[in-house]
């Protein structure tokens, strides 16, 4: 009977016993749990009773679901939640889940345990850090999605902002450029541009920079400009638009690689250049108003003259930084220079101080007022 009251009838008198409101054993008892775990059977008629000492005959009620940060989940018994979450695991799925961010902009929602593995494969934990700033080359800042930052940095932008010129436009200016290098006469150069506090640009081979990343290193920690010779000094004209494109790309990347600094402007071998080319490339094409044949005539008093007798306002010069002879001309041209009242900037200042920036796939030969 729901009581409790037990009687032993034979199996076929069963129905007749039934009939009369005796019940099976599972009739009348059923299993009760606390939020402890215990269990014990009780009778069905006292289960009011029971569940308001706290017991319940669904063993769903005492337990909790927990997530763990692996995404695997554990039925706790009530009483060991708080142990369970200072253990680690979590109430919500949403706790033991991280939100991650693509280098470009994709969201993604990882469990906790996978964070770190995510994290070294190029996804990042909050939106600004999946963002990065690049400068164009006359100086706008723009934050794009890492991924997008790639296609800007090959027309030009840099990750760091292009030095602030400080050259007043209202006074004559030059910019000297070297090429061919660096190379070994490069140190003594910029201990001459240093001493005056004078800027130049330095048209480096992409070759040569790991022989010569001291000097390259220096270039761009004293502030000069660096650009673009190709990578192997080959002529630009004689390759296609796209083939020139990614010689010069090549050789960005790896001046990036050692400096950090992006080169904006292109100083083409031999002066060769077409508008496809510049184009692909996607920068400013920087030529000269003033050659001093330095490399062929090695002799300082004349790489000295041919500057100083034609020197103007605006005045792109070129010169090369791996004959010894054109360090010790800079030596003197340097301070005549200034002393004639010009200031030595790079191009791209000389281009910010007097056109606001250089136009990507222009070309310059000088940058007048
Ligand atoms: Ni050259």
């Amino acid at each position: 009977m729901p009581d409790g009251r037990e009687i032993a009838v034979r199996s076929d008198d069963v129905p007749r016993w039934q009939d009369k409101g005796w019940l099976q054993w599972d009739q009348v008892y059923t299993v009760i749990y606390n939020s402890q775990g215990e269990n014990r059977e009780v009778l069905r008629i006292d289960l009011d009773l029971w569940r308001g000492q706290g017991w319940s005959d669904n063993i769903a009620d005492m337990q909790t679901t927990l997530f763990a940060d692996d995404g695997s989940r554990a039925a706790v018994w009530n009483d060991y939640v708080e142990d369970s979450l200072a253990g680690g695991l979590h109430l919500t799925e949403a706790e033991a889940q991280t939100l991650l961010y693509g280098a470009d902009g994709t969201e993604m929602t990882v469990w906790n345990a996978e964070v770190e593995a995510y994290l070294t494969q190029g996804f990042y934990r909050t939106p600004e850090e999946a963002h990065t700033v690049i400068y164009s080359p006359d100086g706008a800042e723009m934050t794009v999605w890492r991924a997008e930052a790639e296609a800007y940095l090959a027309q030009g932008w840099s990750e760091t902002p292009p030095a602030r010129s400080t050259a007043d436009p209202n006074r004559p200016m030059v910019a000297l450029t070297f090429d061919d290098g660096p190379g070994p006469y490069t140190d003594k150069i910029l201990n001459c541009l240093e001493k005056y506090g004078a800027k130049a640009t330095f048209y480096v081979v992409g070759n040569r920079l790991g022989t010569y990343s001291k000097q390259l290193k220096r270039e761009a920690e004293t502030g000069m400009e660096i650009g673009c010779h190709s990578w192997s000094h080959t002529q630009l004209t004689t390759l296609n638009a796209s083939a020139a494109a990614n010689d010069i790309k090549r050789t960005n990347d790896r001046v990036n690689e050692l400096t950090g600094i992006r080169p904006a402007t292109v100083r083409p071998p031999y002066g060769s250049h077409n508008a496809a080319i510049r184009s692909a490339a996607g920068a400013p094409f920087i030529l000269w108003s003033v050659d001093t044949l330095d490399w062929k005539t090695r002799n300082a008093d004349s790489t000295y003259n041919a500057v100083m007798n034609s020197v103007k306002d605006g005045d792109i010069i070129l010169m090369h930084d791996i004959h010894s002879a054109t360090a010790d001309a800079v030596e003197r041209i340097v301070p005549a220079l200034i002393e004639r009242g010009f200031q030595l900037v790079t191009v791209s200042e000389m281009g910010s101080a007097r056109k606001g920036g250089l136009t990507a796939g222009s070309a310059y030969s000088s940058i007048r007022p």
